[in-house]
């Protein structure tokens, strides 16, 4: 197999891709870029179109129309091409269960084409990389989810490639195991790697990618960086829970100027907490807890959180005349 590579300016192009299933469409044209070196967050609640996108990328199933170009490698005409200049982790890598960790490497390397010794040598690196030497010799039906996903990545990784695509490849892992993906994702970035990954989480999508692109039903409705999207949400917000729910006036009364009118006109008989705005994040929330200390108004719980990728959706489409998931502003 050959390992040559093609030139190319942009790691991935989407040029409106539509895909459907029967009657259901599940991509509306959709069009984005990724630089190289870039990693680009696709955030998207379930069912929005993410995994068939990156299927599509990878070769695994084709746009019913538009076009698709990996690595310089149209996806539907040089499929051979994008294959070898891709990884993919997710269910789609076949590792054997009955090898070791380190024979499943092996044997990666060996299917795409390395020699005996050069993938052997290939193996016993990514194994330390990936911190699984202590498991090596073990086969992989008795390793934890966690091994399982770094050995899956690692796989991917025999022959470095030009662009990675991780499809929500935190879900269900525990912390340290997520932070070990975090931290691989920036391994990429630093030797000019692109990387797609799709998540559903917004505080994921900060943590790793340049830039993101939101998608709901099949459309792109929103794409730039954390920061702008956060911004076009409001940004953090403190959230400040009484003791006493008949002190919610007075907490809303000391908190003064600090709470808009619009968050202070929200609140009901109903409301257990107060939610406002934190434009200077955690000074905002001191200064907050500063006043009801001063006021001796005793707090049950007090919060400082990031929007998530619920308030991304509500602000996006709450100046939209339909239900909330109704047709979003198409920004793409
Ligand atoms: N093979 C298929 N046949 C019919 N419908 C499909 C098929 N694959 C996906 N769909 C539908 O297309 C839509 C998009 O699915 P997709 O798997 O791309 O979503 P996703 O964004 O990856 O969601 P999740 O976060 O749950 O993984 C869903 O409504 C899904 O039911
Ligand atoms: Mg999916």
């Amino acid at each position: 197999m050959s390992n040559a590579q093609r030139n190319f300016d942009k790691a991935v192009v989407v040029d409106k891709v539509r895909k459907t299933f029967g009657d259901f469409v599940a991509l509306h044209e959709v069009s984005f870029e990724v630089g190289r070196g870039e990693v680009l967050g696709l955030l998207g609640p379930n069912g929005a179109g993410k995994t068939t996108l990156v299927d599509i990328l990878s070769t695994l199933s084709r746009p019913d129309s538009g076009r698709a170009v990996v690595a310089g490698y149209d996806v539907v005409t040089e499929a051979p091409g994008v294959r070898r200049s891709i990884m993919l982790t997710g269910q789609q890598v076949a590792l054997d269960e009955t090898l070791t960790g380190l024979e499943n490497l092996y044997m990666f390397g060996r299917l795409f084409g390395l020699k005996k010794q050069a993938a052997r040598g290939r193996a016993k690196e990514l194994i330390e990389e990936f911190d699984l030497a202590y498991a090596a010799d073990r086969r992989v039906k008795t390793y934890s989810g966690g091994m399982r996903r770094r050995i899956d990545i690692a796989c991917g990784l025999v022959v470095p490639p030009q662009v990675v695509f991780l499809d929500e490849p935190t879900t269900g892992l525990d912390p340290r195991s997520r932070q070990s993906i975090w931290d691989l994702v920036s391994h990429f970035q630093d030797r000019g790697i692109a990387t797609l990954l799709t998540t559903q989480y917004l505080e994921e999508a900060d943590a790793m990618a340049d830039r993101i692109i939101v998608i709901d039903h099949g459309r792109v409705i929103a794409e730039g960086t954390a920061d702008e999207l956060k911004a076009r949400t409001g940004g953090s917000y403190c959230e400040i829970v009484p003791v006493d729910l008949n002190d919610l006036q007075a907490i809303a009364d000391t908190l003064g100027s600090l709470l808009p009118e619009k968050n202070r006109a929200s609140l009901t008989g109903e409301s257990d907490r107060i939610h406002m705005p934190a434009p200077h994040g955690a000074t905002t929330l001191l200064e907050a807890v500063g006043r009801l200390a001063a006021a001796n108004i005793p707090v049950a719980d007090v919060a400082l959180r990031r929007p998530s990728l619920d308030d991304v959706f509500l602000s996006l489409t709450e100046d939209s005349p339909q239900p909330r998931r109704g047709v979003p502003e198409v920004v793409s």
